[in-house]
């Protein structure tokens, strides 16, 4: 039996609830089709947005929506997505399947969006092919309440008042789709850029994201930190000129030329995903040790704003527009992932998975005018009243490890464990194994439970929804579970992800 030991007096930081941030990219069905159709779709909507999606990211609690790329982000001119839409540039989309963007989707488009769903605005600007006077600029239109030619272009396309832009992401990947550039030459131009990103609102500071690494390439996180550190720092604090620095890491079993089908593997597959969502603490670890000896009182956030499964598109779809089935698997995987990033919450401020609808390790899935939930929305469902609540100290004790060969070991069971502001004790426990229970006790330091909520998921490793089966795999009600001696005893089944509530 696993004993699940928690000690809720010990707190170890505040969960940002942007570690349960989402990212939209101008990719495939994610903006057009997936989250926008149009005033004059059949579809139902309101200004545009559909409907049954915002409604279902709402009750999901979407904290921060990162747009509008991704490789799109350094190919896109924001000028050509503003004004009436009948006269917006139609541009090829080169980066994602060759399709025309007519640009009805632009930055009031966005804010609109962020609106209606109640978030937190990331949005993330060009370097790679972009100027620092159209960055200034946009930065301008958004934000800037008084009289400028930025700000007179905003209201005479017909929004008054400025917005509010909460992250500001100064170019993405710019060691790859962003402008393959070096860490100090990049490093240079987020400093030269990142100037020009001004706070009209000094009540409301913008936060600002320079670009960090992919996967493993410390040496870009040295680089870029070396560059951005040097002096002159302004008022003689060093700060990197930054408020946060990205991480980009995908899991894909089989490397990236061999993907491998999202819906079709065998259990060796399973533990090597796994293996490698696991991988992702040892990243946060190693990048945070980078960024400890920069900033060792973590004042700059470490910003996952990409991260999740990455398979092969399903048959017969466009290859550039990244769309996948999402399976129990994936479910685990987010589980596990975001666990992690709530252990690691003294660094991590953001995470956003990759994508939002219809790309990717998407929550939600469209045809046509039909939507549904995927098993991973149905996890963020489950982990949202981790967001804003204090992680504190927990761990397994007997977790053994399990898998199919000597690479692919990983422990059967991952969890994580906050206190949220009306005192719930917030557990989600994922269990690792395809076809194992796992009989769990789990004690308190001093709670004595009285008022226990649960919720969990499950289904084979195969398990998905489709358009004719939406509801294969679904967030139930858990009351198996029994108190005794304020130990709370429960079997985990295989292939799970469970939540609980306890006061
Ligand atoms: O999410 C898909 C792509 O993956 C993004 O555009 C890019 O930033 C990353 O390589």
């Amino acid at each position: 039996m696993a004993k699940i030991l928690i000690n809720e007096k010990n707190r170890k930081g505040h969960i940002n609830p942007e570690i349960y941030g989402h990212f939209s990219e101008h990719l495939g069905r994610c903006i057009y089709e997936g989250l926008y159709v149009g005033e004059d779709s059949d579809i139902p909507n309101v200004n545009g947005m559909r409907k049954d999606v915002v409604d279902a990211l709402k009750e999901m609690q979407i904290p921060v929506l990162r747009w509008p790329g991704g490789c799109f982000a350094d190919e896109y001119h924001w000028k050509d997505g503003i004004g009436p839409k009948e006269t917006r540039k139609k541009m090829v989309n080169t980066h994602w399947g060759g399709v025309v963007e007519d640009n009805s989707f632009g930055t009031h488009e966005f804010f609109e969006l962020c609106e209606q769903l109640g978030c937190k605005t990331y949005v993330n600007g060009n370097v790679g092919s972009g100027t620092v006077q159209e960055m200034s600029e946009w930065v301008e239109y958004m934000t800037f309440d008084g009289v400028s030619p930025m700000a007179e272009l905003r209201r005479k396309n017909g929004h008054e008042k400025p917005w509010k832009i909460d992250y500001f992401g100064v170019g993405n990947e710019n060691w790859g789709c962003g402008g393959s550039m070096t860490p100090e030459y990049y490093g240079n131009l987020y400093r030269r850029y990142q100037t020009y990103v001004r706070h009209y609102d000094h009540a409301a500071p913008i936060q600002k994201i320079c670009c960090g690494a992919n996967v493993a390439d410390y040496f870009w996180t040295e680089g870029v930190l070396k560059t951005c550190f040097e002096l002159p720092q302004p008022n003689n604090i060093p700060t990197g000129y930054m408020d946060g620095l990205s991480l980009h890491y995908y899991v894909h079993p089989g490397g990236w030329d061999n993907k491998g089908s999202a819906t079709e593997f065998d259990e060796a597959v399973w533990y090597k995903t796994m293996a490698k969502a696991l991988y992702m603490e040892e990243l946060i670890e190693r990048h945070g040790a980078i960024m400890d000896r920069y900033d060792p009182e973590k004042k700059i956030g470490m910003m996952v704003d990409e991260w999740g499964c990455w398979f092969d598109v399903e048959p017969g779809t466009n290859p550039g527009f990244l769309y996948q089935q999402n399976t129990m698997r994936d479910a685990v995987v987010a589980g596990v992932s975001m666990n992690i990033f709530n252990r690691h919450c003294d660094r991590v401020k953001m995470a956003c998975i990759a994508q939002m609808v219809n790309v990717l390790q998407s929550v939600i899935l469209t045809e046509g005018p039909k939507m549904i939930l995927t098993p991973t929305y149905h996890v963020f469902h489950m982990y949202r009243h981790h967001q804003d609540a204090e992680l504190v100290e927990s761990c397994i004790d007997g977790n053994r490890m399990i898998g199919t060969g000597a690479d692919n070991q990983v422990p059967f069971l991952n969890e994580s464990v906050s206190v949220d502001k009306d005192g719930y004790v917030n557990v989600t426990v994922a269990n690792l194994s395809t076809k194992e229970d796992a009989p769990v006790e789990m004690s308190f330091m001093e709670l004595m439970p009285k008022e226990i909520t649960a919720a969990v998921l499950k289904g084979e490793m195969h398990a998905h929804n489709t358009f004719d089966e939406p509801e294969n795999v679904k967030e139930e009600t858990f009351d198996a579970y029994e108190v005794k001696d304020g130990k709370v005893c429960f079997t985990a089944p295989a292939c799970s992800v469970i939540s609980f509530r306890v006061r």
